[in-house]
């Protein structure tokens, strides 16, 4: 600064440094799971930065992960017939678009039909540009995206839908696996109480499958999701001003039988001594411990009707792609 120009005064100095509230919010949520124990933990909605996200298209297209093409090949072999099942003026809300792909065949399916709203619900402006630039050449759609997490996206598509006009609510990609279990029923309630009788929910499900070809899916030969899972510490170097040295932890995916879940850790190749400045933390990690990032959780095809059930919903029809087992379950409310 040239010595003549005004001096900012300690406020103007302690506000230039100050975290924004998104950021504050992340440092708190990695002080408060870098400080727990026995097990450490980060959560899994901050794998998700601009790399994150990108490396996580990659892992969309690997051999070993087949979720999203299995998915897609669903919706392209029954699109006409899930669009049949449902109500037939529908306004469309996404919770999670990402790229827009896999949505393209209902999309289609529905606006031959009839003009249709799209809402996509998203966190990341970038996945909302995405998906407006994807699915903007489909005949007759209209497309207005939230930047809102999903339940405040969802309540104000909700509320402002016009006389008459039925919700269709998204939840693809088997992103209901990452919840637990019970958190699981619990965001789905959620759903349904922002929901009216007529409204229905197509939910994706990734389903059970050999342990090998899950652990194969989630700790690939060309090391994308081990990119994916690091990223989040380079994240918070980033982010946080923090000194984690990357090359000192690796990549783990195992499965836990108990919950039938595929689980993401990082784990300290040796003694680790970090800090992250942003979230005055200090933290020691001992050789052989592990953060846990994620959890993927795998469902049977028949438990579906009950878990909906529990959370207000009737399942009414389902579609299986048995090559690699994936699941699409309309659920209407009761
Ligand atoms: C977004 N979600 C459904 C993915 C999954 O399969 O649980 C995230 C993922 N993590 C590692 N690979 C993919």
């Amino acid at each position: 600064m040239p010595s003549s120009a005004p001096r900012p005064a300690v406020a103007d100095l302690a506000g230039a440094f100050a975290l924004s509230p998104a950021a504050s919010a992340f440092a708190a949520e990695v002080r408060a799971g870098l400080m727990r124990s026995p097990q450490k933990e980060l959560p899994s909605k901050y794998l998700y930065d601009e790399v994150g996200s990108a490396l996580f298209e990659v892992i969309t297209v690997l051999p070993e992960y087949g979720v999203t093409r299995s998915e897609e090949r669903l919706l392209t072999r029954y699109a006409s017939e899930i669009v049949e099942a449902l109500p037939s003026d529908v306004k469309v809300a996404e919770l999670g678009s990402g790229s827009g792909r896999k949505t393209r065949r209902i999309l289609e399916a529905l606006c031959r039909k009839r003009p249709t709203s799209y809402c996509p619900i998203e966190i990341s402006r970038t996945a909302l540009q995405l998906c407006r630039r994807e699915l903007a050449d489909i005949e007759r759609i209209s497309i207005v995206g939230y930047e809102r997490d999903y339940l405040a996206g969802l309540s104000e598509v909700s509320r402002q839908r016009k006389e008459g006009e039925q919700l269709l609510v998204l939840f693809l990609g088997s992103t209901i696996g990452n919840f637990a279990r019970l958190a699981a029923t619990r965001f789905l309630r959620d759903i349904r109480a922002m929901l009216r009788p007529g409204d229905t929910l197509l939910l994706g499900t990734d389903l059970v499958k050999p342990v090998d070809t899950l652990i194969a899916a989630y700790d690939d030969a060309i090391g994308a999701t081990a990119a994916f899972n690091l990223n989040l510490l380079s994240r918070i170097n980033r982010e946080l001003d923090a000194d984690f040295d990357l090359h000192d932890f690796e990549h783990v995916a195992r499965f836990n039988p108990d919950v039938r879940s595929i689980e993401m850790h990082l784990r300290a190749k040796r003694d680790v001594h970090a800090e992250v400045r942003s979230a005055h933390l200090t933290v020691d990690i001992g050789a052989g411990e592990t953060i846990w990032t994620e959890s993927s959780h795998k469902y049977h095809a028949d438990e579906i009707p009950a878990i909906a059930a529990d959370a207000g919903f009737e399942c009414t029809r389902q579609w299986v792609e048995k090559d690699w087992g994936f699941a699409e379950s309309l659920l209407a409310v009761k």
